[in-house]
């Protein structure tokens, strides 16, 4: 019998204030593993409860993927103050029954491009050095992901003479189908 096919469709779009609740839920929602590989060890959902809080009181921009009034998958992008170079911290989150479907690569497109508009010169990634999707989605984009022996923070260097010809974004929300099998 064929499977049954239903097409949904997602938006991705920047999350307003009023969308913190759903942006707790989702890292809350994260599978073991997922959840490892994005905050790099063993976090409490007390930890992610205040993490989400101070994401969004301290100015983070977030972009996230929803269906409806839920949040499904989101980028981060943290300003790091505490560095010389304008530098930005960037964080990945997809639930684990959407990831391999191109979400996190529409969201890594999305957030380099505000990345580029900000003016930072490097991205920091907290992370394994060996998680194989971040790599990949930095590849995709033209740029290296690259770790220090034993580090966890991974490098990306941004063109300061700006965004690669073809990449350029239209303002507004993106819409994303994604099949159900
Ligand atoms: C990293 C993450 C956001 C990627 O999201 P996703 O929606 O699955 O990504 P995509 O479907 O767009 O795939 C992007 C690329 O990664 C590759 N990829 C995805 N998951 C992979 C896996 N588990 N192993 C190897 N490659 C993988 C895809 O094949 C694709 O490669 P391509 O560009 O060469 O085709 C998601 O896996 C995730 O939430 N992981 C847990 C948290 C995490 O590791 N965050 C990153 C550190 S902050």
């Amino acid at each position: 019998m064929q499977p049954e096919v239903h097409q949904n469709a997602g938006v991705i779009r920047q999350l307003r204030p009023s969308d913190l609740p759903r942006f707790r839920a989702h890292l809350l929602r994260l599978d073991s593993e997922s959840r490892h590989d994005r905050f790099n060890g063993a976090i409490s959902d007390a930890f992610i409860d205040r993490y989400a809080d101070r994401s969004f009181h301290e100015g983070a921009t977030v972009i996230g993927y929803l269906e409806g009034e839920q949040v499904l998958g989101a980028a981060e992008l943290h300003e790091r103050t505490d560095l010389p170079e304008p530098t930005g911290e960037i964080a990945f989150s997809v639930e684990r029954h959407r990831q391999r479907q191109g979400i996190g690569a529409k969201l890594f497109h999305r957030l380099l491009a505000h990345a580029h508009a900000l003016g930072y010169q490097r991205l920091h990634v907290t992370t394994h050095s060996d998680n194989r999707a971040m790599k990949a989605l930095a590849k995709r984009f033209g740029a290296e992901l690259s770790f220090g022996v034993g580090e966890t923070v991974g490098t990306i260097t941004l063109d300061p003479n700006g965004w690669p010809d073809g990449f350029l974004l239209e303002p507004g929300p993106d819409l994303f189908s994604v099949t159900h099998l």
